[in-house]
């Protein structure tokens, strides 16, 4: 039986769609755009002059995504209803020319990984092998991966700059990311020339479009900390419980590099940009802010920036927590000409104003 394939494409869309690549605008496939960095990329996309193609089989998002979308951009986004690693529901999207894919598409929370290991081997190395080959038989010249400083485990110094040793993962969803990066490296070597490669490492993203019509929308209790604690602060939730108060840090609790996910979404174009100044390139990018926060200081910059207060206790470490991390992205900046632009604050404010309209 042939696979569900679900186009939903607005009347603009669907003539570039019937366009040669040549002369119509830049489509790049977004799998899991209607996810939390791949929709807001789709409106970085759009901000650049690109035509972003969304392709999520909604398994982990939801439709109503793609309704935000086209309040924030004023018109319907191509999008496919589809498993990206299902070649045969994929083959029709890639008989238009593609000139990039972006791939976020990926199951993500670390505790879940561990309990189904099999399930994040198949979603996001089986699924990324499947792609990349569609990819490079299709020709597509430019590829960004969604990847993670979770690669880097417990780093031996900080900042971590991109040659610091990949650890020995921590969890599935962790080795998951370090196979792609792996994977895509002997594809691009496969494609001789013909496919350039960005692996973007991501620190934390967080925050919300400003609009608050697309933000993140973790389905069931958020394993990560800014929506747990804003859907605390919504009356969601119970306290929000600060894994840990004993670490080697200046406050005891855990250290990240928090941006903002419309600097992420920015990120994605410089990559793009810089592959088509330097087709078949292959590097690796830190995106990240510079600069780690602990828990306890997100908690004070988002009672600063919205006046609420977080109810929250302490409790044990969380398993598999790494004590600090932050980037240095500084190459990012020198090659991607990117850095990110918001505060903590802003994306704390960002990301209330968004529960606030989700309401509880
Ligand atoms: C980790 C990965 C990241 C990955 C993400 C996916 C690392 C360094 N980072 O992010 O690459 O994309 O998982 O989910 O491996 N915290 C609390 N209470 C809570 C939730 C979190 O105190 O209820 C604390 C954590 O202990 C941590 C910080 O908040 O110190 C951030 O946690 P979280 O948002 O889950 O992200 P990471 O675990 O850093």
């Amino acid at each position: 039986m042939r696979p569900r394939v679900y186009v939903q494409e607005g009347g603009r869309v669907t003539d570039i769609c019937t366009m040669n690549a040549s002369t119509g605008p830049k489509r790049i496939l977004v799998t899991g755009g209607a996810g939390f960095i791949g929709s807001h990329t789709a409106v970085a996309l759009v901000d650049a002059g690109y035509e972003p193609v969304i392709v999520d089989d909604l398994r982990n998002s939801r439709s109503e995504v793609l309704d935000g979308l086209e309040r924030i951009l004023g018109r319907r986004v191509a999008y496919h209803c589809v498993d990206c690693g299902d070649e045969q529901g994929m083959a029709a999207i890639f008989e238009t020319p593609v000139h990039g894919v972006i791939h976020f598409a990926a199951d993500k929370a670390v505790g879940e990984s561990v309990a189904e290991p099999e399930q994040y081997f198949s979603n996001n190395i089986g699924s990324t092998a499947r792609l990349a080959k569609m990819i490079r038989e299709a020709g597509v010249p430019h590829l960004v991966f969604s990847s993670s400083c979770t690669v880097y485990g417990e780093v031996q110094s900080l900042p971590v700059d991109e040659s610091a040793p990949i650890q020995p993962a921590a969890s599935p969803y962790g080795f998951t990311k370090q196979a792609c990066e792996s994977l895509l490296t002997y594809s691009h070597a496969a494609a001789e020339g013909s496919l350039g490669v960005a692996l973007l490492r991501y620190f934390n993203p967080i925050g919300a479009h400003p609009s608050a019509e697309i933000g993140e929308l973790p389905l069931g209790t958020p394993a990560n900390l800014v929506p747990f604690l804003t859907q605390s602060v919504a009356g969601i939730r119970p306290a929000l419980t600060v894994f840990g108060e004993d670490y080697p840090t200046p406050d005891g609790t855990c250290i990240r590099d928090y941006l903002h996910v419309c600097d992420l979404a920015e990120a994605h174009v410089a990559a793009l940009q810089w592959l088509e100044k330097a087709p078949g390139a292959l590097d690796v990018f830190n995106l990240g802010t510079g600069t780690g926060s602990t828990v306890k200081e997100v908690i004070a910059a988002f009672e600063a920036a919205t006046g609420r207060s977080v109810p929250h206790q302490f409790g044990e470490r969380r398993s598999g927590d790494v004590t600090a991390i932050y980037a240095d992205a500084s190459k990012a900046q020198r090659m991607l000409g990117w850095r990110t632009q918001r505060s903590l604050q802003t994306c704390l404010a960002d990301a209330w104003r968004w529960q606030e309209k989700l309401g509880n």
